[in-house]
């Protein structure tokens, strides 16, 4: 179902000490709210923080998930693995995956399918890169990427899928799309779900912005019909700022 969510993904930042004062800040600093509120710590401290979080309203997801029940892949994480500790919400497909680890469409589309199966939540992270745009590129790169990595997927697993668009350009750089941007972009990825699909599951499921959001540009952004919130990097490391961002919403 279509709702608000902020979601912030802490990458390979905090240690446990610092999950912990971080989660303590934005628990105690949380307004009242309707939107989603969700952190993605780093694995090792994401059992930690399920346990802090137990009863507060602020989820929390995984930011990568392997598509195997189990085995011999060294370094990976399974879904069981990640329902055991609750943790039902994974991030697959940001773009730092698939540029410095290889993670192509089909590996995602394997990821998704593997999640969802396991009754895992997916925020889905796609977005064209600096030259694509350059070159006009940056629709039909979406395009594909949604094509490839999701419209294998039947009509009802949609519930459980939450869009991140997040240009690459705009990731970690200080350049954030306009909010016109983005919402060009929202409103082109419903059509194409639409297509692919129908319109009520293009209208039902929840578009999150991301790249470079921050306390001075996310009232803007969040503001365009067609974003529903953000996934937010940088700022998500200061809770003051991740606060302010989940009051913009
Ligand atoms: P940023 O990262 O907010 O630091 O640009 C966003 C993201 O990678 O999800």
């Amino acid at each position: 179902m279509r709702s608000k969510i902020v979601a912030g993904n802490w990458k390979m930042n905090k240690n446990l000490s610092e999950t912990k004062g971080l989660l303590g800040e934005i628990s105690d600093k949380l307004p009242d709210t309707e939107a989603e509120v969700i952190v993605a710590p780093t694995f090792v401290n994401l059992a930690e923080s399920a346990h802090i979080l137990e009863s507060s309203k602020i989820k929390v997801a995984a930011q990568n998930m392997h598509y195997a029940k189990n085995g011999a892949f060294t370094g990976e994480i399974s879904a069981d693995m990640l329902l055991n500790i609750n943790v039902d919400t994974v991030i697959i497909g940001h773009s730092e995956r698939r540029a410095y680890f290889g993670e192509t469409d089909e590996l995602l589309a394997k990821k998704v399918k593997a999640a969802l199966e396991n009754k895992i939540r997916v925020i889905f992270c796609f977005g064209e890169e600096l030259e694509e745009r350059k070159s006009g590129n940056h629709f039909n790169v979406v395009e594909s990427q949604l094509k490839n990595g999701l419209f294998e997927l039947p009509a009802d697993a949609w519930e459980q899928i939450i869009l991140a668009y997040e240009p690459v350009w705009a990731i970690g750089t200080g350049e954030t799309a306009s909010p016109e941007q983005a919402q060009e972009m929202h409103a082109f990825i419903r059509k194409t779900i639409t297509e692919a699909y129908d319109a009520s599951i293009a209208n039902e499921v929840s578009i999150l912005y991301g790249g470079s959001v921050k306390p001075s540009n996310a009232g803007e952004i969040f503001s365009k019909p067609d974003v529903d919130g953000g996934l937010i990097g940088g700022a998500a490391l200061v809770a003051d700022d991740f606060i302010a961002i989940v009051k913009a919403i």
